[in-house]
């Protein structure tokens, strides 16, 4: 099993001893890969928040960087580790860019063979739940199955530091679990609704220009797959009704 790790903290203590748990957890009992990414060790520049990416398409981005060997990374893993420190109730600003910048995949989403960890660490509990949902975005298609906070107060007495020691063994194992399993993509019910609204709003469309059109007006599903009758009657009910929706202009 390949497990990629991606790092935001500039510095290795919590988030980075955090994980170094998680693997050696991993490697007592099973055989596990672990690559590193440190975002502060490679190059991905800030977002210029130019919008070229979500309008005509990734390729187009001015920034040429590390940002397609981050892709290839994540593809040729089994499973991903998004991980960050809490900085004023939500992710930091590392990781904050590599959101924007991979912000297109919230448009069209790739990552389906992956399965993601989404940890945070924080010197309390104010602010994980903030992070945690806006980096669990960042597995697009892919899967989340896990999410854990993982706090360094002072306040940690022995009792809650063993509690919380429990919690990360717990969500280590569930992680690797499913990646152990011989993984078929079976699209759950949000990404039927998600690509049937995508593929509504860009149906009146046809500026070859947007990336949103070519990508949803060539594809029948995100996926190239067998979908059931129920699958694909519930990509038609969603398609009908957003339709429906956009052109009484509530969408
Ligand atoms: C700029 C900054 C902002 C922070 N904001 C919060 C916060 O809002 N809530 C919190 O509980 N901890 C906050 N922390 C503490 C860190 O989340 C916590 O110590 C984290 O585990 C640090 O991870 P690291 O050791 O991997 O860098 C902040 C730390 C820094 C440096």
């Amino acid at each position: 099993m390949k497990i990629l790790a991606i790092i935001s903290s500039p510095r290795k203590k919590h988030t980075y001893d955090a994980i170094k748990t998680i693997e050696s957890i991993h490697k007592q009992k099973y055989d596990c890969e672990y690559e590193y990414l440190f975002l502060n060790k490679v190059d991905l520049q800030n977002c210029r928040g130019c919008h070229l990416c979500l309008t005509k398409g990734e390729e187009f981005c001015p920034l040429k960087d590390d940002r397609d060997m981050i892709i290839e990374k994540i593809e040729s893993a089994d499973g991903v580790i998004l991980a960050s420190p809490n900085h004023t109730m939500n992710v930091n600003w590392r990781m904050k860019n590599y959101i924007d910048r991979f912000s297109y995949q919230m448009h069209r989403p790739s990552y389906f063979n992956q399965r993601f960890m989404i940890l945070i660490t924080s010197g309390s509990y104010r602010g994980i739940k903030e992070a945690t949902k806006a980096l669990a975005l960042m597995a697009s298609g892919g899967k989340v199955v896990s999410k854990i906070g993982v706090m360094n107060s002072p306040g940690m007495n022995d009792k809650k530091r063993e509690k919380q020691s429990k919690k990360l063994q717990k969500e280590a194992i569930k992680f690797v679990n499913k990646m152990k399993k011989p993984f078929i993509y079976n699209p759950p019910f949000g990404h039927l609704v998600w690509f049937s609204a995508f593929k509504a709003v860009y149906e009146g469309d046809t500026d070859e220009s947007s990336a949103d059109y070519r990508f949803y007006s060539t594809k029948k599903f995100f996926v190239d797959m067998n979908l059931s009758f129920g699958q694909k009657f519930t990509l038609k009910l969603f398609n009908g009704l957003f339709g429906f929706l956009i052109r009484i202009g509530m969408v």
